[in-house]
C-alpha cells in the first residue's frame, strides 16, 4: 500500500512520513532527497543547471541507494554513484539548485521511474510534490500537507539547526521557500500540486501528532 504525503518545502512531510511509517510498519520513501542527490553530483561535477542533457544522463546512470538500518523505517542515509551524500544534499548550495534540477523533464522521467520500482517493493510512505498526482496515481491515501510560509521556514530552522547542515537565519530560509514553492509549482513537468482526490491538512496550527493521528486514521480507513 502506498500513502502519498504531497506539499510545499518545510509543511512537515518528513517528520510525519515517519512517525506515520513508524506507527503502521511502512517504509519511507524520501524522493526529495533523490533530486537532491542529482543536484548535489551535477553541482560536485561542475555540470551547468541548464545543461538538461547532461543533468538526465546522470539522473538515467548514477545509481541512488538508500542505506537501510533493521527496525528502522527512515533510511539512514543515501549514495549516489556509490558516493555518499547524506549530510552533503541538505546544504544551501543544494538547496539553491534542486529546483532547476528537478524541472528537467529526463531528470523527471528517470526519477520517477525508480520511485515506481521502490514502491512496488511494499508499503510505503512516500514524500514529495508529485507523488499522487504523478508517481502513484492509484496510491490507496493521499494527502497534500501545507502550512503557511511563517511556519515552514520556522521549521526548516529548526530541522536545519538539530541536523547541524543549511541556513539557521529565518529570512534566508524563508525566501529560499518562497522562491522555490513558485518555481516549484509553476514549473510545466509535474509542478506541486494537490491530487483532486488528496485530503489537505493545513498544519499550521497542529502539532506533529495531531497530523500523524489524522494520515493515520485516513490510511486505516483505507486499509479496512
Ligand atoms: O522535499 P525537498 O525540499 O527535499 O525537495 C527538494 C526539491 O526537489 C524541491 O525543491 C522540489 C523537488 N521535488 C520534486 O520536484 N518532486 C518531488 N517528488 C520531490 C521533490
Amino acid at each position: 500500500m502506498i500513502i502519498a504525503i504531497d506539499g510545499p518545502s518545510g509543511a512537515g512531510k518528513s517528520t510525519v512520513s515517519v512517525q506515520v511509517a513508524e506507527r503502521l510498519g511502512f517504509s519511507c520513501l524520501d524522493t526529495g532527497a533523490m533530486y537532491r542527490c542529482v543536484a548535489w553530483f551535477a553541482v560536485q561535477e561542475g555540470v551547468a543547471l541548464d545543461d538538461v542533457e547532461r543533468l538526465g544522463d546522470i539522473a538515467l546512470t548514477k545509481p541512488i541507494r538508500f542505506i537501510h538500518e533493521a527496525g528502522n523505517p527512515k533510511p539512514v542515509g543515501v549514495t549516489i554513484d556509490g558516493i555518499e551524500a547524506t549530510r552533503e544534499i541538505r546544504t544551501a548550495e543544494v538547496d539553491r539548485a534542486v529546483s532547476a534540477v528537478s524541472a528537467v523533464p529526463a531528470v523527471r522521467r528517470a526519477l520517477v521511474a525508480q520511485q515506481q520500482a521502490i514502491g512496488a517493493e511494499g508499503d510505503y510512505v512516500v514524500e514529495g510534490r508529485d507523488i499522487g498526482t504523478a508517481v502513484f496515481p492509484d496510491a490507496a491515501c493521499k494527502v497534500f500537507l501545507t502550512a503557511s510560509d511563517e511556519v515552514r521556514a520556522q521549521r526548516r530552522v529548526e530541522q536545519n539547526r538539530q541536523r547541524g547542515v543549511g541556513s539557521t537565519d529565518y529570512e534566508t530560509v524563508l525566501q529560499d521557500i518562497l522562491r522555490r514553492d513558485e518555481l516549484d509549482s509553476k514549473r510545466e513537468a509535474s509542478p506541486l500540486a494537490a491530487a483532486a482526490d488528496a485530503v489537505t491538512i493545513d498544519s499550521s496550527s497542529m502539532t506533529f501528532q495531531q497530523v500523524v493521528d489524522e494520515i493515520c486514521r485516513l490510511a486505516r480507513e483505507k486499509m479496512e
